[in-house]
């Protein structure tokens, strides 16, 4: 089973859009996927599946009043969520650290977990990343976003995760964007994407049904269901102890 975090340093860099793509891709490629908000405080995972008025979430879960897979919902190609809970209410009695525990009692026969871990360096994000075995970077190409990444990888590795590599989000090819070449060398990580601008992602945001579902031949969608192929073929690799 591989448990990857997507992380980045700065929020609003494309993660809950990456994660809920590409656990549809991965799940339509034929792997078993959950995908899980670990963003507790910005839990927009569920807007994206319209799952907001899910009765249980993982903040119930995190909470201790039940189990990991009460929580979990089906949706498109059969992917399975795990959404955070949207009112504010149900933030304050979740415990970030319990996630590693609840994901270790998902059944092996699970082939992907992706986590939606939150931006920054709080004690939410440290859990998202202490539940993962694996990271996957996403940044925009900018070097404010490429910055605030460095802190997250240096915690991750800290951390014994095995960074898998980096997804460039947003690239419109511009003069004044850092380009892949660049950010390899920066992060000392292979960028495995790049993910086009596209205004797509959007629209899909807007009918409340993700883009690999409302317009699978786009240039994201494509572009993340590359990705999804890719990491199918990289090996699992064991964490560092
Ligand atoms: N490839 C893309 N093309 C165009 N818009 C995009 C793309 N990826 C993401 N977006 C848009 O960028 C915004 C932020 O995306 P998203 O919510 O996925 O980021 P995030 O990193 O999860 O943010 P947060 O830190 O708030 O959790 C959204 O409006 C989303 O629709
Ligand atoms: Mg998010």
């Amino acid at each position: 089973m591989r448990l990857i975090a997507l992380a980045s340093g700065k929020g609003g860099v494309g993660r809950t859009t990456m994660a809920a793509n590409l656990g549809i891709a991965l799940s339509g490629l034929g792997k078993s996927t959950i995908i899980v908000d670990a963003s507790l405080t910005t839990p927009d995972l569920a807007l994206l599946f319209k799952l907001e008025k899910s009765v249980y979430t993982i903040n119930d879960a995190l909470a201790g009043e039940i189990s990991f897979s009460e929580v979990l919902y089906t949706g498109p190609k059969g992917v399975r969520i795990a959404p955070a809970a949207v009112s504010l209410d149900q933030i304050r009695g979740a415990h970030p650290e319990y996630l590693a525990g609840l994901l270790r009692t998902v059944p092996e026969e699970t082939d992907f977990i992706i986590i939606d871990a939150p931006s920054g360096l709080r004690r939410e994000t440290i859990a998202a990343l202490r539940a993962a075995r694996e990271v996957l970077l996403v940044t925009v190409p900018d070097m404010v976003s490429v910055s605030d990444c460095m802190k997250t990888r240096l915690i991750a590795e800290f951390l014994g995760l095995s960074p898998i590599g980096m997804a460039l989000n947003r690239v419109r090819k511009e003069e004044f964007e850092i380009d892949s070449k660049e950010i390899e060398t920066i992060l000392n990580v292979s960028v495995l994407a790049e993910i086009p601008e596209d205004e797509g992602v959007n629209r899909a945001l807007n009918r409340g049904v993700p883009l690999m579902v409302t317009e699978p031949k786009s240039p994201a969608a494509k572009a993340i269901r590359d990705l999804a192929r890719k990491l199918i073929k990289t090996k699992s690799k064991e964490p560092k102890t």
